[in-house]
């Protein structure tokens, strides 16, 4: 065992403190070095991947990614990066794949087998796919479609049907039926024909990582989104996100006007429950890789066919989750890092 680990940060990007790291970042650094290990920060750029790979590879047991893959040009070079790490030996905090699996909006619909996700969870990768089911999912009930780019709700739509005689005979709502589109960025409502808004939805599903995916519109948002913030395998804390009061506002994204509650995980133990019982289903769903080291995964109450509570799986975020409003998670995020480091080594010696 090296005893050493790097965390990788680009230069720029809106998360940085003033000293040029993002706040939660040293914390780490100095909780490591509290344990007797190292760890040092290094500033990715792909001209300079090749000597950062020797360096990485010959010196480290562990890299965390503290980047958040919107502020490189491109994420390819570096995720090429990361995987030659793994390859090496070197501990994917987490591995490009990890990121890729839980972060992109359609792992929701590789969990539909699961009682996280609704079974009707549909991915569109082309126009022809959205065209040919998402018609047939809004007449079954109001939708969410979510693009996966972007964050803080951006190109998430709440869809309703207005018109109620708008369905054909195959089961489809007409193109030229009247819909009401509400966008999460902050609540705004637009009136579309079902085929003005297909064709506006367009731009979600092309290009690099283009998806769109289509849920059912979950009412109990209103009472919150409930966030849990895991440092791997550990729940440490809760966040309640609760949309604005006013009548079309379903966003929990703090510009929204969401209000924010923080708990502890105990005060949601059915919920936190029920959630680590599902993990390694999730994990074998999504790759079967070890869990992220940081991450977070946000659930909407839903009732089951019982009428019992249900918590249904919104959204997980993984490749670069922050602890600046809690900086003394860095200790049980050092402990964690360490753990799973003398795990692996003692597995393969
Ligand atoms: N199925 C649903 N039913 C009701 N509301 C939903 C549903 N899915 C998402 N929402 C609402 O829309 C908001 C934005 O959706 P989501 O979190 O999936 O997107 P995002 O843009 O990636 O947000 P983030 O910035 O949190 O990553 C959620 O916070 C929640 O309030
Ligand atoms: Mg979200």
């Amino acid at each position: 065992m090296k005893k050493h680990v790097v965390l990788f940060e680009v230069r720029e990007g809106t998360d940085k403190g003033p000293d040029g790291y993002r706040p939660d970042t040293l914390p780490m650094v100095r909780s490591l070095e509290a344990r007797g290990w190292s760890a040092e920060v290094i500033f990715y750029t792909d001209e300079q991947r090749d000597s950062i790979y020797e360096k990485v590879a010959d010196t480290a047991d562990a890299y965390i990614s503290r980047i958040n893959p919107g502020n490189l040009k491109e994420e390819a070079m570096y995720f090429d990066m990361l995987r030659r790490l793994s390859d090496k030996g070197v501990i994917g905090m987490a591995h490009p794949d990890v990121m890729i699996n839980y972060g992109a909006k359609d792992a929701l619909v590789k969990l539909r087998n699961t009682p996280l996700v609704p079974a009707d969870t549909y991915a569109y990768y082309n126009v022809q796919e959205l065209q040919e089911q998402f018609p047939k999912s809004l007449a079954a009930g109001e939708r969410v479609l979510k693009q996966n780019r972007g964050s803080t709700g951006e190109g998430i739509w709440r869809v309703q049907l207005l018109d109620t005689e708008a369905v054909d005979e195959t089961g489809k709502v007409r193109p030229d039926a009247r819909i009401r589109c509400t966008e999460a960025k902050d609540n705004h409502t637009e009136e579309h024909t079902l085929g003005g808004f297909l064709e506006f939805c367009t731009q979600y599903v092309t290009g690099a990582n283009g998806m769109l995916v289509d849920m059912r519109f979950l009412p109990r948002i209103k009472e919150g989104e409930i966030r849990i913030f895991m440092i791997h395998d550990k729940p440490v804390n809760v966040v309640h996100k609760k949309p604005a009061d006013s009548a079309d506002a379903f966003s929990a994204t703090l510009f929204s006007g969401a209000q924010y509650r923080y708990d502890s995980p105990e005060e949601w133990s059915d919920l936190v429950q029920s959630f680590l019982a599902a993990l390694p289903a999730v994990t074998a769903q999504l790759g079967g890789y070890d869990l992220p080291l940081i991450w977070t995964a946000d659930f909407i109450l839903d009732w089951d066919e019982q009428g019992q509570d249900v918590y249904i799986l919104g959204e997980m975020n993984c490749s670069c989750v922050g602890f600046t409003s809690q900086l003394s998670l860095s200790e049980n995020i050092a402990d964690e890092i360490i753990a799973i480091v003398s795990r692996k080594e003692a597995a393969v010696s």
